[in-house]
């Protein structure tokens, strides 16, 4: 059969094992025939560990939607894992607890007891709080929902609180990571609405949700504020989680890991201590950058001038940043 028709029978069996690992079958033939002996066996390969691992929920047909939070809700497939992302050991602990907590809920709940379930993520810009929120979702094999909440916030507020209500009665149905990112939306409305406007209602009542829920996953929130949030918003939470910026160790470890699939000529660990005070983001732009460079100049190797060029790029960003923030 055409490549194509095999692909489009492929999506038909979302959700379907039996018939997804038949189709899986045919392509597997299919290259096999074509003599594409290393592709082949490394689909085989592939299709014999999905059985190995617990069957993810995600794969389970998903509840309806509700229609009228298409706007502010968006679904994210998650693709990367924990090797992309650089944890203090401190948070390998936590997420390891909570996903053996998660996989062992039944036992937990039989005791009467409550599974953590609610987890608010600080920390400043690009240092994984939006990243970890996917790599969580993959690791507990569910769909991650992000809800836009300062475009809820600020649509018309008669509708907020019926659209808040629907997402969260969704997340309580559907087994999900729910991702409430830029929570600081919320600390700012409590600021900015005086006492009994119709903001902090609204806003008052997102709390009251986030108290009440018992998600059948995960309720994620991330913000970049920290001392700065109201006890009234992170006493809701199971677990607050600290996402700080890397501090030379795991700059050192960072760029060891940027690095492991191309050739240099020099040793970009040696460089980390030039590097702190950046962002986990912005060394993944100075490192895809210096990678970029070499490939442009077509070298076999990725240099020092490569590297430093990319920083120098990285120094113009942050000193016209700083300046547009004063
Ligand atoms: N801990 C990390 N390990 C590896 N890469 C990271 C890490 N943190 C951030 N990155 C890189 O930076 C990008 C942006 O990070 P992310 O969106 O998670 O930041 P954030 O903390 O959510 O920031 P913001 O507060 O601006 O939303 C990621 O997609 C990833 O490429
Ligand atoms: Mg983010």
């Amino acid at each position: 059969m055409a490549r194509g028709e095999l692909m489009k029978k492929l999506l038909a069996s979302y959700g379907q094992e039996d018939q997804f690992r038949a189709v899986a079958e045919e392509i597997i033939g299919e290259e096999e025939r074509k003599k594409n002996k290393v592709l082949a066996r490394s689909l085989r390969k592939t299709l014999e560990n999905l059985g190995q691992v617990p069957k993810a929920k995600g794969l389970a047909p998903l509840l309806p939607f509700p229609d009228e939070a298409r706007e502010f809700i968006q679904r994210i497939e998650p693709n990367r894992t924990a090797q992309d992302i650089q944890m203090s050991t401190e948070n390998v602990r936590l997420f390891t607890g909570l996903l053996r907590e998660f996989r062992k809920s039944d036992q937990i709940k039989q005791h009467g007891l409550p599974v953590r379930s609610k987890l608010l993520f600080c920390g400043p810009p690009g240092c994984g709080k939006t990243l970890c929120a996917e790599v969580f979702a993959h690791e507990l094999g569910l769909p991650l929902f992000v809800v836009q909440l300062d475009r809820l916030m600020s649509s018309y507020l008669g509708e907020t609180a019926t659209n808040i209500r629907k997402i969260f009665e969704f997340a309580r149905r559907q087994p999900c990571v729910l991702f409430l990112d830029e929570f600081d939306a919320i600390a700012r409305s409590r600021d900015d609405g005086g006492e009994h406007s119709e903001l902090r209602r609204v806003v008052n009542s997102l709390l009251l949700f986030i108290d009440q829920i018992e998600p059948s996953g995960f309720l994620l929130a991330a913000t970049n504020l920290d001392q700065a949030l109201d006890p009234a918003v992170w006493r809701r939470f199971d677990e607050i989680v600290w996402f700080d910026a890397p501090d030379e160790r795991m700059i050192r470890k960072f760029l060891k890991n940027a690095f492991k699939n191309v050739k240099t000529n020099f040793e970009p660990e040696q460089r980390a201590a030039a590097l702190v005070g950046y962002s986990y983001a912005e060394l993944d732009k100075i490192c895809t950058q210096a990678i970029k460079l070499s490939i442009l100049g077509r070298s076999k190797s990725i240099s020092l001038r490569h590297f430093n060029a990319a920083v120098e790029d990285a120094k113009r960003r942050t000193k016209r940043a700083e300046r547009l923030s004063n």
